[in-house]
């Protein structure tokens, strides 16, 4: 028997609710049921005229009080900072230098790769977040271990071997024609095995001298089919860096284009200092942003324009960036999201919250036709909320009427406590003791 079903409250998004309307774009089924059949979606809707077409023998699994959502995706994480999250007191620059170039040098030593990937990957599962583009060091064993990680728990995960070659420390670079061999290497063993993608992985454009750039985009060409994942325009001092590395260049977006590296699978990290023109590139390009609240506040980086991208049309998802960011918690994360845009007048609802943390991050990800909501034949994974599990929050709900008012309390107040169980294609991945 491969079909199983699961009972209770369910929402998730069809469209963008911000594009299609508040209310459009969404599902949320008080009593619902989520039918499984061999790991992915074959249907959902209202518990009470699906379950009698059942069969006696389909398992149910009870989630009533508690709400379905498809499993979160996080659009930019760095796994080998897992152990320097909350470092104090530095911004951009000094920040690699004091505390994640160190941390990542640790890395070459596979046993404790594996050690940390282990542990991230069960991270991951306990926020309820089933995806993740992720960054690994400049060593290939950094990537063998987070695919290893991923795989062990049947996850769709896409990682990559860092490229920086200049203004890193030298036990951390690689050369440009080592970093395209490695990575070659590795797409070939990892990439499309399972539920694992590669992603061609340039630190940023301050780490890497234009040969490697060059090469990096050359390998972007030969793998259409591969991610191509980077930061871009972070902080002030990093812009002004790039400015004075790429004299030629018209912005730091445009150093990226110059080598072919903006494209479809393409996701930027980041994207504070854009101007309009980069803005249009992007999206005649294709290429995506990470939206990353906890990093950018603080690491004082400064403020994403949501209003600003959506506008060009460029696809958006959520991302936790840790260990610049300060949580692997998707509701933590759109706790901050939504005040870095109330402070530029801008507003996240809720429904367009949850949006940005699964089918938006799914298409920025381009991944959307395997994950991101409920649709007949994606992928099932899904994790399970609950509002009750800490006493403010469960006094706060208490008080609470419509689905949006109850998802932005939630999401306001909620933390992994709230995360009590979390699906990898319909099996149970992650269960709260
Ligand atoms: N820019 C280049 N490397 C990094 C990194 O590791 N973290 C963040 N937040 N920004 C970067
Ligand atoms: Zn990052």
């Amino acid at each position: 028997m491969t079909r199983k079903a699961f009972r209770g409250a369910i929402f998730h998004c069809l469209d963008n609710p911000a594009v299609a309307g508040h209310d459009e774009g969404v599902e949320y089924l008080h009593d619902g049921l989520l039918l499984v059949d061999d790991g992915r979606v074959e249907a959902t809707g209202d518990a009470e005229s699906l379950l009698p077409e059942l069969s006696a023998e389909v398992e149910v699994v009870d989630l009533e009080g508690r709400l379905i959502v498809p499993g979160f995706v996080d659009c930019h994480v760095h796994f080998p900072q897992t152990d320097i999250i909350a470092s104090y007191g530095e911004q951009l620059l000094d920040w690699l230098d004091k505390y994640a170039f160190p941390e990542e040098k640790r890395f070459a030593d596979e046993a404790h790769a594996s050690n940390v990937a282990e542990f991230f990957a069960d991270e991951l599962l306990r926020n309820g977040t089933t995806t993740a583009l992720v960054f690994a060091t400049v060593h290939p064993q950094s990537v063998d271990a987070m695919f290893r990680a991923a795989q062990a728990r049947n996850m769709r995960l896409v990682c990559g071997k860092v490229l920086m070659d200049k203004n890193c420390p030298h036990d951390l670079a690689d050369t440009p024609q080592s970093g395209y061999d490695d990575s070659k290497a590795l797409i070939q063993k990892w990439h499309g095995v399972d539920r694992l993608g590669y992603a061609i992985t340039p630190r940023f454009a301050v780490t890497s001298t234009e040969e490697q750039l060059e090469l990096a985009g050359a390998l972007a060409t030969e793998y259409p089919e591969v991610h191509v994942h980077s930061h871009l325009a972070e902080n002030p001092d990093e812009v002004e860096l790039i400015e004075k590395l790429f004299p030629w260049s018209r912005s730091y977006c445009d150093v990226y284009d110059r080598f072919g590296l903006l494209r479809e699978r393409a996701v930027y990290a980041h994207c504070l200092y854009l101007d309009e023109q980069d803005r249009a590139l992007m999206a005649e390009k294709r290429a995506s942003i990470a939206f990353c609240p906890t990093s950018n506040l603080f690491l004082g980086s400064g403020l994403f324009d949501l209003a600003a991208a959506r506008a060009a049309g460029i696809k958006v998802g959520l991302a936790t960036d840790v260990g610049g960011g300060t949580s692997l918690n998707p509701l933590r994360t759109i706790n901050e999201a939504y005040k870095v845009l109330q402070l530029q007048d801008q507003s996240l609802p809720a429904f367009e919250a949850i949006y940005l943390a699964t089918l938006g991050g799914a298409r920025a990800l381009r991944l959307d036709d395997k994950i991101g909501n409920f649709e007949p034949g994606k992928e099932a994974d899904f994790t399970v909320l609950d509002s009750t599990t800490a006493s403010l929050t469960r006094r706060r709900l208490a008080t609470t009427e419509d689905v949006a008012e109850k998802l932005f309390a939630l999401m306001m107040l909620g933390d992994d406590r709230a995360v009590v169980a979390t699906y990898i294609m319909g099996g149970l991945a992650y269960q709260a003791s």
